[in-house]
């Protein structure tokens, strides 16, 4: 192997760039030459492929985003296009690949593994819902941000007396919106997981303020069933508490990572360049208790994570 390169794909997560940074300097460490690929599988795609040498990733282990740039690529979901894949990256020299992205990066991993071809994945994704690893690249700067914008709600929740329902990210998973309730200090978190009536808040809000709280703070994950437009309505047309609506979007996507997000990304780059290194090839690097190590991308792309159910009644235990 002389020749590795490394791509960034899928929605980007803050941390991506310190651990491209980890991924170029160790393969250096090691002899090997590094090739970036642009925007993710598009780049694979379309052979756009360029050297990289340690001043390239100088300067970039507290930015946001991804200095490779990111895509969802279409055309890798089909078998002609991971062969013609397969086929570029050969002939662009590149001997090995590590692919940093989440659960649709991971089954583009995949598919170059059951191609023959060397490939190690890195998860990075805000959403934390990979499986095999318990956190991935991202999730702990997006949590920071969650709770930095819930803090700022009560402040004005408060003074009126209002009702916050505050929607968080994560596609089909509510990690983020459960995590971000239950260090947000919410009353209750809504989440694609768990069937939640309307009603059973509406109950939340109005217990709380018999209770003698004078916010309610509302966590909706982007894939519940109601979501927190519809919900706001909902609560307004049953009863009279105000209600606002703040949708965090893609803020949570963005900033500079957190010292964990930094820390994660560079022991993960490492461990990548070295399981290709040693031929342990098709294979994610995961953080399983204090320690990094590899699970199959077998598994990971057949495997469904969960959330732990524990938190959703911490969340309003703790709330009371
Ligand atoms: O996977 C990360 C994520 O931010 C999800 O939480 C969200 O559903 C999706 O990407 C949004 O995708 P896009 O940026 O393409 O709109």
């Amino acid at each position: 192997m002389n020749c590795i390169g490394v791509l960034t794909s899928g929605g980007d997560a803050p941390g991506m760039n310190p651990c491209v940074r980890a991924v170029v300097r160790t393969a250096m460490a090691h002899h090997l030459h590094v090739k970036a690929v642009r925007h993710g599988f598009e780049g694979v795609m379309h052979c756009n492929f360029e050297d990289m040498h340690a001043r390239d990733v100088g300067g970039i282990i507290q930015r946001g985003g991804t200095i490779l740039q990111t895509a969802r690529c279409k055309e890798f979901y089909t078998v002609e296009g991971q062969e013609l894949g397969v086929k570029n990256l050969r002939y662009g020299g590149i001997d090995a690949l590590v692919v940093i992205g989440g659960d649709g990066t991971m089954h583009g991993a995949m598919a170059l593994h059951r191609l023959g071809y060397p490939v190690v994945g890195v998860p990075a994704s805000i959403d934390n819902d990979i499986w095999g690893t318990s956190m991935a690249i991202g999730v702990d700067t997006a949590l920071n941000t969650i709770v930095e914008a819930i803090d700022k709600l009560r402040d004005t929740a408060s003074s009126h007396k209002r009702a916050f329902l505050v929607e968080t990210m994560g596609r089909h998973c509510g990690y983020l919106a459960l995590m971000g309730g239950v260090i947000g200090g919410a009353e209750i978190v809504l989440l694609p997981e768990v069937e939640t009536h309307p009603d059973e808040v509406v109950e939340c809000i109005a217990e709380g303020y018999a209770r003698g709280k004078t916010h309610a703070i509302i966590v909706v994950a982007e894939g519940a069933k109601y979501n927190a437009t519809a919900l706001s309505k909902y609560i307004e047309e049953k009863s009279n508490f105000q209600t606002r609506v703040t949708i965090l979007g893609h803020i949570q996507r963005g900033g500079s990572p957190t010292a964990f997000d930094r820390l994660l990304a560079a022991r993960m780059g490492v461990r990548a360049v070295d399981a290709l290194l040693k031929g342990n090839n098709g294979k994610m690097v995961g953080l399983h208790g204090r320690d990094i190590s590899l699970v199959p991308l077998e598994e990971v792309t057949s495997k469904q994570r969960e959330i732990n159910m524990e938190y959703v009644e911490m969340v309003r235990m703790l709330a009371k």
